[in-house]
């Protein structure tokens, strides 16, 4: 199949869009990680067309900034007035000049319609030697569309429109996709002699068909395999339809090319999400924008994952990450949250209720528990015990907290930032670190306990607490065990050190 590089695209988008019922203009609505117009741009893309136009009207200064900061190629003609669908092409052929050459017509609201079905149109156009072919379809129930009339031969020979259609008109199921090729110079001719005398006092680009047939020019169709591929998006309960099919789309594009999706139903992916062979996806996973997965990581279950890179082997369960890198073969959840700037080191483990923000865990270091690391530095082979919480806020600034390598954190330890924490120390469990720790040393800073002997049976008499303790000293007392059998108590640094060495361990 030959496809003729088409001269231009042009795509309707100037409409209101009224049955969204939405303040938001219909083709920025999103479905897969793109907005409406944007996945017909980039259907359009695919055909490497000369110039791309997209027609915006109706709210067009919200469309207009789309486009900006999606740094979209397209050129937008404005249509100020929405007077029909000739009208705006008219608009763009009098804004940008008669176009020499094939001109691709179709609108922003169609986001099944795929590169290679367009190509069949304009192969079909180029081949039969036509002025114009529309791309049509059958339909189980035509109701609302154009419909395409034929002679006895199958010859084409105009567009009705639902309004305008007799009864036996509105019988035929083949409808017109608003979709067409034609000659850009025929359609330039052809646009400035549509009239407006019809049921909506529209200019109909469907016209352009009936006026080049009777200068005696070629007139064609190409049916759509598929007639889901052609049919726009009007309300949300299309919009909702639309999502579900290129959802199963993309879904089935992975998995023919090696990824395990375990439930397609509950697994939801952008467009532009990229995931590498066995990789695993299990249920209740969303992954959008620019995520990527590398091989043999397991992702899910229930998992979103927003602009996340995933290193091979990785296993990422009931986590939500947003612009996060997982390191290969790390571990991250079960619920765990991974905000933007978050590097995960090759085995790394970010575990169950933590929660990151712009940090950097060097590689085999584990925070496995209850932990938040904001705005910090930890380097290789460091544990971060349970429920440590880095201090990064001091109500004005954020500031940043170093973790060296080797280093184990207690558990329940407040790193106040600005903070270093040396390669191979340690910090006292329960402590609040508000200097710098040098490398080796142990940082104890929380209060001495101190134990007040008899308190409970003196202030608490007749509960159950008094009760308890009274029996555990009367079996004391019957017993070997006594006080004067325990060791010395160890001096406060041996002690502090006890607790140092042993916190950590509960971390693993
Ligand atoms: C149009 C076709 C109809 C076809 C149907 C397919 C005409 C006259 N009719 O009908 O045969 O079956 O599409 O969906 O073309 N637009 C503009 N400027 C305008 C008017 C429309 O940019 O002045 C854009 C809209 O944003 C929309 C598209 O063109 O994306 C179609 O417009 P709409 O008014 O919905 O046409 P239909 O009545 O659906
Ligand atoms: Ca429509």
């Amino acid at each position: 199949m030959s496809v003729p590089r088409p001269a231009a695209v042009i795509v309707l988008a100037a409409g209101e869009g009224t049955r969204m019922k939405s303040s938001k203009p219909k083709v920025l609505h999103e479905l897969c990680g793109r907005a409406l117009v944007d996945h017909m741009l980039a259907a359009a893309r695919g055909l490497d067309p000369e110039r791309l136009i997209v027609v915006i009207g109706h709210a067009r200064e919200q469309v207009q900034a789309h486009l900006d900061t999606t740094g979209s190629d397209a050129l937008a003609v404005v249509q100020r007035e929405q007077k029909g669908t000739g009208h705006a092409v008219r608009t763009v052929l009098e804004s940008v000049g008669a176009v020499n050459g094939t001109v691709l017509v179709t609108y922003g609201d169609t986001p099944l319609l795929r590169t290679e079905t367009l190509a069949e149109l304009l192969a079909t156009h180029a081949a039969e030697g036509n002025a114009v072919t529309v791309l049509t379809a059958e339909v189980p129930d035509p109701t609302g569309y154009g419909r395409i009339i034929r002679d006895t031969t199958g010859a084409v020979l105009e567009i009705v429109e639902d309004k305008d259609a007799s009864p036996e008109q509105k019988a035929i199921k083949e409808m017109n996709s608003g979709v067409y090729a034609f000659d850009g110079l025929l359609l330039a001719d052809g646009v400035k002699r549509v009239g407006s005398s019809n049921a909506q006092g529209e200019e109909y680009l469907t016209d352009v068909l009936s006026i080049l047939r009777e200068d005696g020019h070629r007139v064609g169709a190409y049916v759509a395999a598929d007639h889901v591929e052609v049919e726009g998006v009007n309300d949300r309960v299309q919009l909702a339809f639309a999502r579900r099919v290129l959802n199963t789309r993309v879904l089935e594009g992975h998995m023919r090319a090696g990824v395990t999706i375990i439930d397609p139903a509950s697994t939801w992916i952008d467009v532009g999400v990229a995931i590498e062979r066995d990789v695993v996806v299990h249920p209740g996973t969303q992954l959008h924008g620019r995520t990527s997965i590398a091989t043999g990581a397991e992702v899910g279950p229930a998992t979103t994952l927003t602009d996340t890179a995933v290193g091979a082997g990785a296993v990422v369960r009931n986590a939500v990450c947003e612009g996060a890198e997982i390191g290969a073969e790390a571990t991250v959840g079960p619920y765990t949250y991974l905000r933007p700037g978050t590097r995960l080191g090759r085995k790394a483990k970010a575990g169950s209720y933590v929660e990151m923000k712009n940090a950097e865990v060097g590689d085999g270091s584990k925070v496995p528990h209850l932990t938040y690391v904001g705005d910090a530095t930890i380097g290789v082979g460091t544990n971060i015990g349970a429920a440590t919480i880095f201090v990064n806020y001091d109500g004005v600034n954020k500031h940043h907290t170093t973790i060296g390598d080797h280093v184990r954190v207690g558990s329940d330890s407040m790193l106040v930032a600005p903070v270093t924490v040396g390669d191979g120390a340690y910090t006292a469990a329960g402590s609040v670190i508000t200097n710098d720790v040098p490398p080796g040393a142990i940082a104890v800073a929380r209060a001495r306990q101190r134990n007040v002997e008899g308190w409970v049976e003196r202030r608490r008499a007749g509960t159950a607490s008094a009760e308890a303790a009274r029996r555990a000293a009367a079996s004391q007392d019957g017993g070997s065990s006594h006080p004067e059998d325990l060791p010395e108590t160890a001096d406060q640094a041996g002690q502090a050190a006890r607790s140092g060495e042993r916190t950590p361990g509960s971390g693993k």
